[in-house]
């Protein structure tokens, strides 16, 4: 079973082909990016406009790519799959309108994909791992924990109240006077400083429920970023950013820790033993949080999955792959589905003040 996966939801275009073999096994046969970080860098952020007539400029370029590179044609493919959102509406309707040209045009099964939904079944494409399991999604927009029981069977146990984890990297980055994406960049410079220097607040630590909040420890360091700029008459010097960004991410880790301690008793209250603890979206790239996942979930003796970087953050394979999961279920979706920019995973959960999804 071959599946080609079209992503456009945010500043990515990307495009790739996944197989799937008798045995089970995936394979990526391609996996093609473009990214457009350099076009938003100037404004902080994603502009939405820029982002979807980036998406329309090299998509076409893009699809002819993968299908090079996985050395297969259109005839060979047995699905077109596209995310249909959640995402900036206008580079949603850019993937999802080419995946069903395509679709329509080889006669081939269309399937509508959420970006959440990918990210959530990419462990399964890397490491085959079996239903259910704990899934931690931490990107630029979202902030959940979820019971993943099946493919279409999510269940969130907790979300973000205010910023996404990756939005606060991208904060505290920005006042570091990093580049956009940030989060990268806290890391890097964290790794030379000193986590304890300052004394951050672990919202929601002890709370009996597993939401998070991370505005108010994006709030402690920008006073701290203030008060010290007033005492260096002006700039923070290398270690000030050093230390600002090792003291978050430790103060991070430490919720995130809290926070899944809570998910699991609510997971094994509701659905018994997760086979693993999965980390997915941009923010699983941080090795320093997947270092400590890795303690914490050994002693509980849980396996940790955290996929490759290139496959945590969005890409086309993820699309492709949980098009193929769908398909093998006997699953597509009709011509008419449309473009959606908030999709929540799991569609019973109560919405959150100021939330993300
Ligand atoms: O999943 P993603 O590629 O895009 C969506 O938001 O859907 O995630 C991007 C986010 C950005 O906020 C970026 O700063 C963050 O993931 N990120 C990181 C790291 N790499 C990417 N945050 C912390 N540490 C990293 N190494
Ligand atoms: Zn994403």
């Amino acid at each position: 079973m071959r599946v080609l996966g079209i992503e456009t939801t945010c500043d990515e275009t990307a495009a790739a082909v996944v197989a799937l073999n008798p045995m089970g096994g995936a394979e990526i046969l391609s996996n093609e990016i473009m990214s457009q970080i350099a076009e938003h860098a100037a404004y902080g952020g994603v502009v939405p406009e820029l982002a979807a007539r980036a998406h329309v400029e090299v998509i076409d370029r893009l699809v002819e790519r993968a299908m090079a590179k996985a050395g297969v044609a259109f005839a060979d493919l047995d699905g077109i799959a596209a995310a249909a959102g959640p995402g900036l509406i206008g580079g949603v309707i850019v993937g999802l309108t080419t995946g069903k040209a395509l679709a329509l045009a080889t006669g081939k099964p269309f399937l509508a994909i959420n970006h959440l939904e990918a990210h959530a079944l990419t462990a399964r494409l890397t490491d085959g791992i079996e239903f259910p399991y704990l899934l931690l999604l931490v990107s630029g927009g979202h902030t959940q924990l979820i019971a993943v029981e099946g493919v279409g069977r999510y269940r969130r146990l907790g979300t973000t109240i205010d910023d996404a984890l990756g939005e606060a990297f991208d904060k505290v980055a920005k006042m570091m006077g990093f580049p956009y994406p940030g989060g990268p960049y806290v890391e890097k410079a964290a790794l030379t400083g000193d986590p304890k220097r300052f004394a951050l607040p672990r919202p929601m630590m002890g709370r009996p429920t597993a939401d998070f909040s991370l505005s108010g420890l994006k709030t402690a360091v920008r006073l701290q970023v203030e008060k010290l700029k007033i005492e260096r008459g002006g700039e923070l010097k290398a270690h000030d950013v050093a230390d600002l960004c090792a003291s978050f991410q430790t103060a991070v880790i430490d919720t995130i820790i809290d926070r899944i301690k809570v998910a699991l008793r609510l997971f094994y209250a509701e659905c018994g033993m997760p086979n693993a603890v999965v980390v997915a979206g941009g923010v699983a790239a941080n090795k320093a949080i997947a270092r400590a996942l890795t303690s914490f979930t050994a002693e509980l003796g849980l396996p940790l999955i955290v996929p490759p970087g290139h496959l945590c953050t969005d890409n086309g394979a993820m699309i492709a792959w949980a098009g193929i999961e769908k398909l093998r279920l006997g699953q597509s979706d009709p011509m008419d589905f449309a473009p959606r920019a908030r999709w929540p995973l799991d569609a019973a959960a109560e919405p959150v003040h100021h939330g993300k999804a």
